[in-house]
């Protein structure tokens, strides 16, 4: 593949269900997009094609962040197509409950070595080739609301939040002025569109803007981070106000 002087973007945990979107739009916004899968390949294939009717020269790599050597890997098959990186969306997760005081070592790797050692890895990667650049480039890392919140029963998932969003500060303040670092953290939101929401609901009952977010909400905040270059080492909630409660 020779690149045609796009702006690029890598991005983990495209075939999500948020993630799908977020890559979808990047794509929408010029970039080309180099995206990692993991376990949904049919899901990732689909999402390719996608891609390729907004943007040509996109592609699809497998890989297990919780694997240091993968990604590693991984940003050397990127490197082999790409001669630039603008955009590392920082989004494969892992997300369950785990009830204290039985959770297992074996929960707490995947859910921390996922969210928290592959994000670091991914993030360490990037800028590998982003501080090399003469222009602006641009992580957006993927948090979560709870990791500000005393969620019980989800301590190794909110605790890997809680980390991704110290790492987006500290990433930010030591690659300052030639990379900007940013956290989305979504409420909750919308997985299925058709699906009935009682207004009475107790999680709606629990947002002050009353209704979940929508894919859309995390996709103007991408943009809003695209286009500005004045901030960096920030966590945006995107959660309806629910923080306020
Ligand atoms: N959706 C929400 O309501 C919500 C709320 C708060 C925060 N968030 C955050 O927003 C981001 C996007 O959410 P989403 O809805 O797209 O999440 P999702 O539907 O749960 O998707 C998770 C993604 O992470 C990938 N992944 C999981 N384990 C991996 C591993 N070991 N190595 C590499 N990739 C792995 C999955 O890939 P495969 O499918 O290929 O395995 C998938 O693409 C996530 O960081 C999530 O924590 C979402």
């Amino acid at each position: 593949m020779k690149p045609s002087g796009r702006k690029v973007c890598f991005m983990t945990g495209a075939s999500g269900k948020l993630g799908s979107e977020i890559a979808l739009s990047i794509a929408g916004q010029g970039y080309s997009v180099c995206f990692t899968w993991h376990s949904s390949e049919e899901k990732a294939s689909l999402l390719l094609e996608k891609i390729r009717w907004i943007s040509p020269e996109s592609s699809m790599i497998q890989c297990n962040v919780s694997k240091t050597g993968e990604i590693l890997n991984a940003f050397a098959v990127f490197r082999g197509l790409y001669d630039r990186l603008d955009l590392l969306v920082a989004s494969a997760s892992n997300f369950y409950k785990t009830t204290l005081p039985d959770v297992s070592e074996e929960e707490w790797d995947s859910l921390v070595d996922t969210n928290l050692k592959g994000t670091f890895f991914t993030m360490q990667e990037a800028v590998k080739i982003m501080r090399h650049q003469s222009f602006l480039s641009r992580i957006i890392t993927m948090s979560d609301i709870s990791a500000g919140l005393v969620w019980q029963n989800f301590a190794p998932y909110t605790v890997s939040k809680a980390g991704v969003q110290h790492l987006t500060r500290i990433f930010a303040k030591k690659y300052a002025p030639g990379i900007l670092v940013n956290s989305i953290a979504p409420g909750t939101f919308t997985i299925n569109p058709d699906k009935e929401v009682d207004a009475e609901d107790e999680m709606i009952g629990k947002i002050p803007l009353r209704r979940y977010g929508d894919p859309l909400d995390i996709i103007r905040t991408i943009i809003f981070l695209l286009e500005n270059d004045y901030i960096t080492g920030q966590v945006i909630n995107v959660d309806g106000g629910r923080l306020l409660q």
